[in-house]
């Protein structure tokens, strides 16, 4: 029986029937036509589309035909910076670099700061700046080429944005404002405004086209948003705008949520043992995972006996999003998990390990993005 869930960018609870948010949201299933056209482009196999981890779009076909035609692309995405990221920050990122070798194109990536200090009662301005520079390192630490990528702090870029999100805010009503957001009449104003600097830099790469020199002032530059889908509500109010201003709309790929430790709902910075920091260190990593919700028996011999439930198990599903890429050994273990030959201890350390070495290598790498940033900071 289905339970309720509420999917909004502020919220994200309850027991996603992703389903029914297609419907609900209106956008459109990914197919495999897709995940095959995608992976042909790229030239290799990405096991969030092979497991539908990215599971809806729109006007994706438009622009995969874009580039096919042009091959001049850009990519879109953001951040909220209100704390440290955790694992289910990266995953979409990780896809979004994927999409970067794969297109070859500039990737414009938001840092909200705005946003966070709007929403956040308890962040100051300069928390939200300091978390921006912060996740900045874990942003380039992904491997996002710097040569093709601009990070835009929003407080320090604004001069770039606001005449776009100036635009967009002429055209956004605050009847629409409020169906679409759910704004009180004791939200504050700023909230209500920030939609419009959240689709600027959709708008942005054509907006860029048509500034240049020689340029005819109808130049398309084909955007594609990888995000998680609590942030179409913000596209859906960009979609509509863009059209008004004569810019294309931008194209979505959505994924789901990243698996809490905790069990259901999507990994939260508000419970700090349901998510795993990418600056946490061995010890911590292993206590987390050790309390993770699995989907196990309360005695070892009743797993034995009857085996463990993978779709409700947190650590299972971490292997499924992340942490176990190869499609025959993730299928082994899951069908061991399930027949009792493996239990939740040796399960759990399999996974820790493969945190534990994947973190370090990421640590090291957000060092080394120390030296990047001052070039892919706009
Ligand atoms: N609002 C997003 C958040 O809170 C951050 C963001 C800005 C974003 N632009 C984006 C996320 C584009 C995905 C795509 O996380």
């Amino acid at each position: 029986m289905a339970k309720d869930f509420v999917v909004t960018p502020w919220e994200v609870s309850g027991d996603i029937d992703y389903e029914k948010l297609i419907r609900d949201f209106g956008t459109q299933p990914l197919s495999q036509k897709h995940t095959e056209l995608i992976e042909k482009l790229a030239g290799r196999k990405n096991h969030m589309l092979d497991r539908k981890i990215f599971f809806s779009h729109r006007d994706l076909d438009w622009f995969l035909a874009e580039y096919q035609k042009h091959k001049q692309v850009a990519l879109y995405t953001g951040r909220g910076p209100s704390g440290p990221v955790h694992l289910g920050h990266l995953m979409p990122w990780f896809f979004t670099k994927y999409l970067q070798d794969a297109f070859k194109c500039p990737l414009y990536f938001q840092m909200t700061d705005d946003e966070k200090f709007l929403f956040k009662d308890s962040l100051s301005q300069k928390d939200t700046l300091n978390w921006s520079m912060e996740n900045s390192l874990d942003v380039m630490a992904v491997g996002f080429d710097p040569a093709r990528t601009k990070i835009f702090i929003d407080t320090k870029s604004i001069a770039k944005l606001y005449p776009l999100a100036l635009e967009v805010s002429k055209r956004v009503t605050y009847s629409t404002a409020k169906a679409v957001f759910g704004y009180k009449d004791s939200s504050n104003i700023g909230e209500i405004f920030f939609t419009s600097v959240q689709s600027a830099p959709a708008l942005l790469p054509s907006a860029e086209a048509r500034q240049k020199k020689g340029a005819k002032g109808d130049e398309i530059v084909p955007v594609l948003i990888p995000c998680a889908i609590d942030q179409d509500p913000h596209f859906r109010v960009t979609r509509d705008v863009a059209q008004k201003l004569g810019f294309p709309k931008p194209a979505e790929i959505h994924s789901t949520f990243f698996p809490s430790l905790a069990g259901s709902g999507k990994m939260s910075a508000s419970d700090p043992l349901s998510a795993i920091y990418t600056t946490d260190s061995e010890e911590v990593i292993r206590k987390k995972v050790g309390r993770a919700f699995t989907g196990g028996r309360p005695t070892v011999a009743e797993q034995r006996k009857l085996g463990g439930n993978p779709e409700i198990c947190s650590v299972c599903q971490y292997l499924k999003f992340f942490f176990e890429p190869d499609d025959r050994k993730l299928e082994e273990r899951l069908r061991a998990y399930k027949n009792g030959e493996i239990l939740d201890g040796e399960n759990k350390a399999y996974l820790a390990d493969k945190i534990v070495d994947f973190l370090a290598e990421h640590q090291k790498r957000r060092e080394q993005a120390r030296k990047v940033l001052d070039k892919v900071i706009d």
